[in-house]
């Protein structure tokens, strides 16, 4: 089940964290107090969002909410990044982000399509994981590009997109973030944000990915339930002030049309060492799950293809595949 438009509307008029008397709503959206009463009734099953009620005060969203705007992720792009971009897409809802793009690029739009959403009802992670998306908190973004390469030749692309999302999390005041191969970013071992990379196209070019990102910004124990690894998000990291949601959605996006850019032209070699600054876990003892399967071995760090290197009883061997299960974080 989705939030109607009314619904949205009444979402934004109380976004800013205020308290707004039943009345005053009710004129705003040219409806009855009952109703504004039953659409907040649904907007609090549907999205999870705390609604505070107070007799006297009237409702407001508990906690606020920066909602997505195209102008205030668009107020974070270069100007060269401005000139390469199509469009800047935000959706209130959808399915998920990569998918729309997926099928705009099966049906021949052009590379340089972002696309955001509020909430994704089917929100997909790595592995055939599901990625939870509530309504208004976290980050879900999407890129389309094309290239002239072919399909094998983005595999490098995951890394130099996991170093993008490390660097703009950096920029704005996140220290210690973390990179787990091949593109997982860790806060204190947890994980804060994950990527999805979708290619497609002619075995020998042209081709075309869809980079998507999922950033946890704020989320309740109660909407996590589903997640089964360790997991933090920008909240609950100390030291992180004023409203976020625009200026990281913007500077993820400003960097990831750069490293399309410069991935297109030189690959994934100027990504390694900034890559290597965000690797934390070098020398340790890890796992490499594939499905049922699984190998461990001392991490040793990514080769210049960005595949996994392992030592496995003496011999240093290489990985393109799989996930990499490190040690859980201290309860
Ligand atoms: C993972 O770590 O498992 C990858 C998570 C990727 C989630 C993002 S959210 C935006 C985009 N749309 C999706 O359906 N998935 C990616």
């Amino acid at each position: 089940m989705s939030l109607n438009s009314t619904q949205l509307k009444l979402v934004s008029l109380l976004a800013d964290g205020c308290f707004h008397s039943g009345e005053r709503l009710a004129q705003t959206l040219d409806m009855s107090r009952s109703a504004i009463w039953k659409h907040l009734k649904v907007i609090r099953e549907v999205s999870g969002l705390v609604v505070d009620s107070v007799r006297g005060k009237g409702y407001r969203l508990a906690d606020g909410l920066e909602l997505l705007t195209p102008h205030g992720i668009g107020g974070q792009l270069s100007p060269a990044s401005n000139r390469r971009l199509r469009d800047v897409v935000v959706h209130q809802e959808i399915d998920s982000t990569n998918s729309w793009l997926m099928a705009q690029a099966a049906s021949g739009a052009p590379g340089g399509i972002a696309c955001l959403a509020e909430r994704q009802s089917g929100g997909r992670g790595r592995h055939g994981r599901q990625w939870i998306s509530p309504f208004g908190s976290n980050i879900y973004l999407s890129l389309l590009w094309r290239f002239e390469l072919a399909p094998t030749q983005l595999t490098g692309l995951s890394i130099a997109c996991g170093v993008a999302v490390a660097q703009a999390l950096a920029g704005i005041g996140v220290r210690g973030v973390a990179l787990k191969w091949p593109n997982d970013v860790l806060w204190q071992r947890r994980k804060l944000a994950g990527l999805l990379l979708e290619v497609g196209g002619e075995a020998g070019g042209p081709s075309y990915v869809v980079a998507g990102v999922g950033i946890n910004t704020r989320l309740s124990h109660t909407q996590a339930q589903g997640i089964d690894q360790p997991w933090v998000d920008l909240a609950s990291i100390p030291g992180l002030q004023g409203p976020i949601r625009n200026r990281l959605a913007g500077q993820v996006l400003d960097r990831f049309v750069a490293l399309m850019v410069q991935y297109g032209e030189y690959g994934l070699e100027p990504f390694l060492e900034s890559w290597q600054q965000f690797d934390h876990f070098a020398g340790e003892q890890v796992q490499l799950n594939f499905g049922a399967n699984r190998l461990s071995g001392k991490y040793l760090g990514i080769a210049p293809d960005g595949s996994i290197r392992l030592e496995e009883e003496g011999e240093i061997r290489t990985y393109n595949s799989g996930e990499v299960g490190i040690c859980r974080p201290p309860e």
